[in-house]
């Protein structure tokens, strides 16, 4: 078995978010795998970002010959890492700094035009082609017209790559009768989530309640109808993300005083506290992209309460006028805000802290939660998406509505717990104990790709 990951970001050499972190634990733990029955060679194609950080060897450099017309020049890299192999595609549009730029439509649709004439150039074919996100919709799309088997996987329904169908159709290769209201179009508009949903043989989730929740109008992003729709033909599934464990390991962090239990992790708190000048309250941390998304304008309408009872520490980049808020609220001497990406503080966050906040209005999935829950910090989410499907109500603390008042009140649960040290510490334990460990969702994804290339013999007794 062979698969093909595509997918816009792969940590360590590039990331803004949990898609760059999956990207970068799964397919090695897959490749891991290979040993046993259902195991896989991995493959993961991804952009050549000018910033990429790492230096792939060039492999390939030539004009493809794309589906509707010359691609222009194209430089194709690989790196071997962990029993996988990556390649890197380097396409005129991504010889600039950062990730994600206002014409990504394109720049993603040139990418998953070039896929397939890539690969084939390579003389890389695996059994199936597994695309993640919107960024690696048109590449299903094609490898599912070439006639191979694909899988691809919803991170985040929000973001769906879409534009004006007038001036995108000419961007994708494909067909006239691929852009029906059946097909890519999307209220006018060419969407390439939709080229991932409509075109895969399977489609998953990043969690079964997630999974659930997009077939409805409240979470479907106008979606549901062909969500509902693929579920009834079993064509849609949710597979919980797992964690990196050895990244991000508490007893053996750099980044912090390692510690295995919640009296050794007491330590970091101090430092976080002097770190920052705060107070001998308890630690709310929050790491997160501030977004809409992540619920972070709940969090600040319930600051002026949260800070009679909590230190908070945020780190954490988006969203201007949510920064702006945050960068106010600095000045409070039980606040502090960092803005932007910083790994070494994330680590520092995740150990000193005493509570972690999540108040997400949706979460596919969500890696902090488990980061948290893995540091001994206990998680105090909204019910929804993977937090529900990670965050035990006997060890972190939950709420229904995407509402301040509700974080609160299970900001103020967690408060009155702290002062019941057995309590306290039993959810702790029973916190750091929960395995998140990516072998069973890797041996998940390998049962579906078995499926998918109709390996699968066995008929169940
Ligand atoms: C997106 C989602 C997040 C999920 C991650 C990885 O970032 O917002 O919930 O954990 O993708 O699947």
């Amino acid at each position: 078995m062979h698969v093909l990951h595509v997918a816009s970001e792969v940590f360590p050499y590039s990331r803004s978010g949990g898609l760059g972190d999956v990207l970068g634990a799964l397919p090695a733990v897959q490749a891991r795998l290979e040993g046993e029955s259902l195991g896989a060679e991995v493959t993961v194609l991804s952009p050549w970002y000018a910033g990429l950080a790492g230096t792939p060897r060039e492999v390939w450099r030539g004009e493809l010959p794309g589906s509707g017309g010359t691609l222009g020049p194209v430089r194709a890299g690989e790196l071997r890492e962990g029993g996988v192999r990556f390649l890197f595609l380097d396409l005129p549009g991504f010889a600039r700094p950062g990730l994600y730029h206002d014409d990504d439509v394109e720049r993603f649709c040139a990418f998953g035009r070039a896929a397939l004439p890539l690969l084939s150039a390579l003389g890389v074919r695996p059994d199936v082609l597994h695309g993640h996100d919107w960024q690696a919709g048109l590449a299903v799309a094609h490898a599912h017209l070439a006639g191979w088997r694909t899988a691809y996987t919803v991170h985040n329904l929000q973001y769906q790559g879409r534009w004006t169908l007038a001036e995108a159709r000419g961007w994708t290769g494909l067909p006239d009768w691929a852009f029906s209201p059946e097909g890519l179009e999307f209220h006018g508009d060419l969407n390439l989530m939709k080229a991932g949903l409509v075109f895969a043989d399977h489609v998953t989730t990043v969690s079964p309640t997630y999974a659930r929740e997009i077939t409805t109008p409240q979470y479907g992003e106008g979606l549901d109808g062909l969500l509902v729709r693929l579920t009834l033909e079993g064509r849609l599934s949710g597979i919980l993300n797992g964690l990196d464990q050895e990244r991000w390991d508490p007893r053996r962090d750099p980044d912090i005083r390692p510690y295995a239990d919640a009296t050794g992790k007491a330590a970091n708190g101090g430092a976080l506290r002097s770190e920052f000048g705060l107070d001998a309250a308890p630690l709310l941390g929050v790491v997160s992209r501030l977004a809409d998304q992540k619920g972070m304008d709940l969090l600040i309408r319930a600051l002026p309460e949260l800070v009679q009872d909590w230190n908070v520490v945020v780190l954490g980049g988006g969203d201007p006028l949510l920064t702006a808020a945050l960068t106010g609220w600095a000045h409070h001497p039980r606040v502090a805000f960092v803005a932007g990406l910083n790994e070494a503080l994330a680590h520092r966050i995740y150990a000193g802290a005493d509570i972690f906040a999540m108040p997400s209005r949706f979460e596919p999935c969500g890696l902090s939660q488990m980061i948290a829950l893995r540091y001994g910090t206990l998680p105090v989410v909204r019910e929804t998406g993977g937090l529900v499907d990670t965050v035990p109500p006997d060890v972190g603390f939950r709420f229904a509505a995407a509402e301040p008042e509700a974080l609160l009140d299970a900001c103020r649960l967690a408060r009155r717990t702290l002062d019941d040290p057995a309590e306290w510490r039993g959810r702790v334990t029973r916190g750091m104990a929960l395995d998140f460990s990516w072998d069973n969702p890797a041996r998940h994804y390998l049962e579906l790709y078995a499926r998918l290339a109709g390996l699968s013999a066995e008929t169940p007794a």
